[in-house]
């Protein structure tokens, strides 16, 4: 049975918690196949809402085993909290696996991640300062600790020794830090994490083979977004692992061929936290109307997200890269009160035009959005649950976005609940 893949489109926070958990109601494995804790993927259940990070999105319905795949970064320590909080909050959390082959994200990770930005002065990339970038930069010089390395006390301080010779003398003498203690750090991942950690730990590749093969549906989730990869993204102001779909194949072990849908996840406006460029961005009382209307403030940093219209150029870009077939759209309830709204449908740099993201960094930094614009609708449309239902103004402002794109838009969002979308091709 051919996999799904839910997919961020634009910066981040486009809503993919809330369509992996509706799209997670079909599915019996929900994988997460890169990043780390530093995604905040947001769920409001009957009223209740829960802020996930690391545990997969489908952990809500009993039917599902949520996987985190190989190509995440951990902090156990992290994780063992978020399942403190889900099963405080009634969820069984029991039915977890975590790939033995994921990396570990380390106490020095975390400190590395806030040196560097700091060291970057006013050249900061905005990380989340959750230790991400230095963990995978672990693992590319083969010096990174993994999940299964939490079974074994003696490989595990082994590595840790050289992890830390090496990092320590970095924290020492570049960044005049005092060294961390292999033995304290070992004593909070062996002694404290290691036990709790285990039963969850399993061959999860063999785990999404075996499922597939017995024609089970399989979902991978994506975190962070296309223009946050490492290789597509708005580089160097990207997140350091392969959101795109295809990072699912690498990140759970999959072949392309075992993927048969992409759903890509895009809001009705764009979001950005952190730094880089944003062609579409406003600085302006409409730009503070989407921050407040759409609570626009990140899920677990609490920083505002930048807020601007929706960008075409990006969409269609995502599209090709993800393979997109179809899109679900969030939040369009949050445009409700706007007289009208600007799409962003091309870039102009100099003499030439964008209609595909321009490669060269200088070029989208200086990119001037070409706006179309479109009347609004004025009208509370967070109760509509039939697309015929919905206002003219509203129907057709998805209907143009559809075009631009040349992406069936399936899904609309009109509203953080579970229930608060319909569906436009039902
Ligand atoms: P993710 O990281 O892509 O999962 O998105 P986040 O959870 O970080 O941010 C999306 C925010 O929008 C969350 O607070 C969601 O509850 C909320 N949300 C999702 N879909 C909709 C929608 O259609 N309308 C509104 N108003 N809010 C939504
Ligand atoms: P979800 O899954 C939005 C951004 C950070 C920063 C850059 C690098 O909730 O959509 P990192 O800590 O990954 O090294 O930071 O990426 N970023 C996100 N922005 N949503 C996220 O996740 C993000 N994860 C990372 O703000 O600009
Ligand atoms: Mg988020």
């Amino acid at each position: 049975m051919p996999a799904t893949v839910v997919v961020g489109t634009q910066w981040g926070d486009e809503g993919k918690g809330k369509f992996t958990d509706l799209v997670a109601r079909e599915m019996d494995l929900v994988v997460r196949y890169q990043g780390g804790h530093n995604a905040g993927h947001t769920l409001v259940v009957d009223g209740v809402t829960f802020a996930l990070q690391l545990v997969p999105s489908g952990v809500l319905y009993e039917h599902t085993v949520p996987v985190i795949g190989n190509g995440v970064v951990v902090d156990p320590r992290v994780l063992l909290k978020e399942i403190d909080q889900l099963t405080a909050k009634g969820v069984d959390c029991t039915r977890l696996k975590v790939s033995g082959n994921a990396h570990l994200i380390m106490p020095y990770h975390q400190e590395l991640d806030a040196l560097h930005e700091r060291h970057l002065g006013a050249g900061k990339l905005g990380t989340t300062k959750r230790g991400i970038g230095p963990a995978y930069a672990d693992r590319a010089m083969r010096t990174g600790l993994r999940v299964q390395d939490l079974l074994d006390a003696k490989i595990f301080r082994q590595k840790l020794s050289v992890a830390l010779g090496h990092h320590n003398q970095v924290l020492t003498k570049v960044f005049n830090r005092l060294p961390l203690d292999p033995d304290e750090i070992a004593e909070e991942y062996l002694g404290m994490c290691a036990p709790r950690v285990a039963p969850f730990i399993a061959d999860t590749v063999g785990l999404v083979h075996e499922a597939m093969e017995s024609g089970k549906q399989v979902l991978f989730e994506g975190a962070q977004a296309m223009f946050l990869d490492l290789d597509h993204g708005t580089y160097p102001f990207v997140t350091s692992s392969n959101p795109v779909s295809g990072g699912a194949c690498v990140g759970a072990g999959v072949g392309p061929r075992d993927i048969g849908r992409v759903m890509g996840i895009a809001k009705a406006y764009v979001t950005r936290v952190g730094s880089g460029p944003f062609p579409t961005e406003l600085f302006d009382d409409v730009g503070e109307h989407l921050v407040d209307v759409g609570h626009e403030y990140g899920t677990n940093t609490g920083r505002r997200r930048r807020t601007g219209w929706f960008d075409a150029v990006m969409l269609r870009q995502a599209a090709r890269v993800n393979g997109l077939t179809e899109i679900a759209l969030t939040k369009l309830d949050v445009l409700d009160s706007l007289d009208s709204l600007q799409v962003c449908v091309a870039y102009e740099s100099g003499r030439d035009r964008y209609e595909y993201m321009p490669y060269h960094q200088s070029v989208i930094h200086d990119a001037k959005p070409i706006y179309e614009e479109l009347p609004g609708w004025n009208t509370d449309i967070s109760g509509i649950t039939e697309p015929g239902n919905l206002p003219r103004a509203a129907a057709d402002y998805v209907a143009f976005l559809e075009s631009q794109i040349g992406v069936p838009i399936r899904l609309v969002g009109v509203g953080p609940g579970r229930e608060q979308f319909f569906d436009r091709t039902a």
